[in-house]
C-alpha cells in the first residue's frame, strides 16, 4: 500500500507522515498494525465530533439510502440542504440569513470574493499578511507568501495586504475596496487572536468606505473556540461569513452566508453567477445538519473552554514558551522549529497525533475533536510531557 501511495497518489510534500489507516473512532485513529493513535488534530480541525460520530454516521446512512445526487446545486428542493441552511440562519445574527453550500473551504472563499465584487461593483480586496484562505487561484492570490505564489502567477490583481492587528494599516481600505477578508483568528500564522478592538475598527472602516467585511471562520467556526463562531467573541457581525472544515464533522463541505439581498445578486445579471454540481449534496448536508444539531443541543461548545483550561494546566513546562489560541484551537509555542518538529515526530511514535502550522514553524497544533474526554486530554498531555522530559534544548 505504501509503495502504491507514493507511486499513484499525487503528493503534497516529499515527506508525508504516511500512517496507514485501518479505521477511526471517537478520539482514536487505528493503523493497519493495530496501533491506536490518540488524535489531537482532528483532521486539521475538521472532525469536530470526533471520528465516526454515531449521529453523523446515522444521518449519512439514512440519506445515502434515500437519495444521493439528483441535480446540480440550486435546482431541486432537497430537504437536507434546505433544513441545514434554515437551522444555520436561526443560529446567526442578522443580516446573515442565506447560505450558499459548496464543497470545500477554498471554494467558499472564491464564492465570497465573487459575491463581494458583484455586490459592490469594485475590484479591490484587502487581505492580511500571514493569512491562509485556501489554495485555488483566488484564495492563493490572497496570500502574501511570494515563494508559494510565484510559480502560479499571474494571479488575481487588485489585492493589497495589511498587518493583522495593526490599526494604522486600516486607511488602506478605501472607496475602491470591495472587501476586506480576514481570518477571525489567524490559523497558519500561529493562532493569533484579534486584539484591542481590532475587528471592530476594521468593521467601522469598512462601513465608512462602503467595503464589505468577509470573515473566514473555516478553522475557528463550529464551536472550536467556545462560541458557534469566533466573531461572536468580538462584538461584530461580518457581511459575509465563510465556513468549512468542522461543519460536517469530517465530510467535504464549505459555505458562505450573507444577507438575502446580497446573495440574490448571484442569480441575476448574470444568471448562474456562481454554480456547482455537488454543492449542497444531500448526504453531506445531512452530515452537516447532524453535526450542527449535536453541537447546539449539547454542552460541547461551552466545554471547549474547560478543556482549554485543562490543557493549559497540564502543559506547564519550561520548554513550552506559550500556549496560544482559544478553546480547542490551541498551539504550543516552542523555542525553535527543530524542537517543534521533534515534538510532533516523537509524539507520533508514542501514539499521539500532533501537527504543524502552515507558516509559524515554532508552533505545534492542538486541535482535538470537541468530543475529547478529560481522560484523553490527560493521556495525550502525559505523552507530550514525557517526550519533552527526554529532549535536550
Ligand atoms: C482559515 C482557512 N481558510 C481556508 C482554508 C481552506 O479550506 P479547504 O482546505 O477546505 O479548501 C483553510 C484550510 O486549512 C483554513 O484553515
Amino acid at each position: 500500500m505504501k509503495k502504491d501511495f507514493f507511486q499513484y497518489q499525487a503528493q503534497t510534500t516529499p515527506h508525508p507522515l504516511s500512517l496507514e489507516i485501518s479505521r477511526a473512532e471517537g478520539s482514536y485513529i487505528y493503523d493497519t498494525d493495530g496501533n491506536a493513535h490518540l488524535d489531537f488534530v482532528a483532521g486539521v480541525s475538521a472532525c469536530s465530533l470526533g471520528h465516526c460520530h454515531p449521529a453523523v454516521v446515522r444521518a449519512v446512512e439514512e440519506q445515502a439510502r434515500t437519495y444521493m445526487h439528483v441535480m446540480v446545486y440550486g435546482e431541486y428542493i432537497q430537504a437536507p440542504a434546505v433544513e441545514y441552511s434554515r437551522e444555520l440562519a436561526s443560529r446567526l445574527p442578522s443580516p446573515l440569513e442565506t447560505t450558499y453550500l459548496v464543497n470545500s473551504g477554498t471554494e467558499a472563499i472564491e464564492g465570497a470574493l465573487k459575491l463581494a465584487r458583484r455586490v459592490t461593483g469594485r475590484s479591490g480586496i484587502i487581505a492580511a499578511r500571514n493569512a491562509y484562505h485556501g489554495n485555488t487561484m483566488g484564495s492563493l492570490s490572497l496570500m502574501d507568501y511570494e515563494e508559494r505564489k510565484a510559480p502560479f502567477r499571474p494571479l488575481l490583481p487588485d489585492i493589497r495586504h495589511i498587518e493583522f492587528n495593526r490599526k494604522e494599516d486600516l486607511d488602506r481600505i478605501t472607496s475602491g475596496t470591495a472587501a476586506v477578508i480576514l481570518e477571525t483568528i489567524q490559523g497558519g500564522a500561529g493562532f493569533i487572536q484579534p486584539e484591542n478592538g481590532y475587528l471592530k475598527a476594521v468593521r467601522d472602516r469598512c462601513e465608512a468606505v462602503g467595503a464589505l467585511l468577509i470573515l473566514d471562520e473555516i478553522q475557528p467556526g463550529f464551536g472550536r473556540t467556545g462560541a458557534l463562531f469566533a466573531f461572536e467573541h468580538y462584538g461584530i457581525v461580518p457581511d459575509i461569513l465563510v465556513m468549512g472544515k468542522g461543519m460536517a464533522s469530517g465530510l467535504p463541505i464549505g459555505a458562505f452566508t450573507a444577507s438575502r439581498e446580497m446573495m440574490a445578486t448571484l442569480s441575476d445579471k448574470p444568471m448562474l453567477g456562481h454554480i456547482t454540481t455537488f454543492g449542497g449534496n444531500p448526504v453531506i448536508a445531512a452530515a452537516a445538519l447532524a453535526t450542527l444539531r449535536e453541537l447546539t443541543s449539547s454542552h460541547l461548545i461551552p466545554d471547549t473552554l474547560e478543556k482549554e483550561a485543562q490543557f493549559r494546566k497540564r502543559l506547564e513546562h519550561p520548554m513550552i514558551e506559550e500556549i496560544r489560541g482559544r478553546g480547542l484551537m490551541l498551539c504550543l509555542m516552542m523555542k525553535s522549529s527543530q524542537i517543534a518538529n521533534d515534538l510532533v515526530l516523537s509524539c507520533a511514535r508514542k501514539g499521539l497525533v500532533l501537527f504543524w502550522l502552515l507558516f509559524e514553524k515554532n508552533a505545534v497544533r492542538i486541535t482535538p475533536p470537541l468530543t475529547i474526554s478529560e481522560a484523553e486530554i490527560d493521556e495525550g498531555c502525559a505523552i507530550i510531557l514525557e517526550v519533552l522530559e527526554g529532549m535536550t534544548e
